[in-house]
């Protein structure tokens, strides 16, 4: 089969989280480049227009959902709306998530449940209902969750968002044993830095020079540097890949400080 072939998401109907900024909109955009109709889920619905009229105006389709992730009613509303507009879900990108810093003995609690709601509860959430949904279709599926090399190493002042990024790899594993047989299957991708509304203030300035030399490759992230470890992972490409994390980080993992 042709390598273009391979990657083809003709028919594909996928929704991606946190579709108004940062990776998200790159996930999106590379999704509908590559034929399928994406759903844009975020809370901010004009950012999410924008990026829907860029990706019809490329020739590809979209709709956008206003939605808070940790919401589950409006949960249900998206899929159903999904449904409306393309058909079943057949790929979730599992990527909205919120950063935090500061000193674990002075996280307050409701910081840590912001964190671990947005990063971990919301993302078994969803990818349980795109599950239920795709077995109830029959249609087969792909989920693939937005962890970070933060699962993987840690460093200071991000115990709440390092755990849930843990927990999101160890998620994706549990679930792509469970949904193996039913032809859903569940991966994850750890990205290094890569300089977005997230990552913009943590990454400047004299830390962020200094964190750039420990990255082996040299340079932090773009956005575009993902669009392989996703294609790969949602299209007959790999088919045969599921519980599976791919760390796409310019080989940062291997050299994180604490
Ligand atoms: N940038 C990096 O260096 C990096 C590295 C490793 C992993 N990641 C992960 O990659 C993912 C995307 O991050 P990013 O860098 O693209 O950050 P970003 O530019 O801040 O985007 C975060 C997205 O998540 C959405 N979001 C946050 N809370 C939400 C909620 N409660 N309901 C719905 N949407 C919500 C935001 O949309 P609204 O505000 O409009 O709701 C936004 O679209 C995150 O999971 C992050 O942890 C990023």
């Amino acid at each position: 089969m042709a390598a273009a072939q391979m990657f083809d998401l003709a028919g594909e109907v996928a929704l991606v989280t946190g579709a108004s900024s940062g990776l998200g909109v790159r996930f999106a955009e590379c999704l509908a480049e590559n034929g399928a109709a994406v759903a844009l889920v975020a809370r901010r619905a004009d950012r999410l227009a924008a990026v829907k009229a860029r990706i019809e105006g490329c020739g590809g389709r979209a709709v956008a959902i206003a939605a808070d992730v940790c919401d589950r009613a409006a949960m249900q509303r998206a899929f159903d709306a999904v449904e409306q507009a393309f058909g079943t879900a057949t790929i979730l990108v599992n990527n909205a998530g919120v950063a935090h810093s500061g000193r674990a003995v002075e996280l307050a609690e409701e910081e840590w449940r912001r964190v671990l709601s947005t990063n971990l509860d919301a993302v078994f959430y969803w990818a349980q209902e795109a599950a239920r949904r795709m077995l109830a279709a029959e249609t087969g599926g792909a989920i693939v969750n937005i962890a970070s090399v933060l699962g993987l190493g840690v460093s200071k002042g991000v115990v709440a968002y390092a755990t849930a990024k843990a927990g999101v790899i160890q998620l994706t594993k549990a679930l792509a044993l469970e949904l193996a047989f039913k032809g859903v299957r569940v991966n994850a991708i750890a990205p290094g830095w890569v300089i977005t509304e997230i990552t913009r203030d943590f990454l400047s300035g004299e830390r962020g020079a200094a964190m750039k030399r420990d990255i082996p490759m040299g340079r932090f992230g773009e956005e575009r540097d993902l669009d392989g470890p996703l294609l790969l992972l949602v299209s007959d490409a790999g088919r045969y890949i599921t519980g599976a994390t791919i760390v796409a980080d310019g080989g940062q993992v291997v050299a994180l400080k604490g």
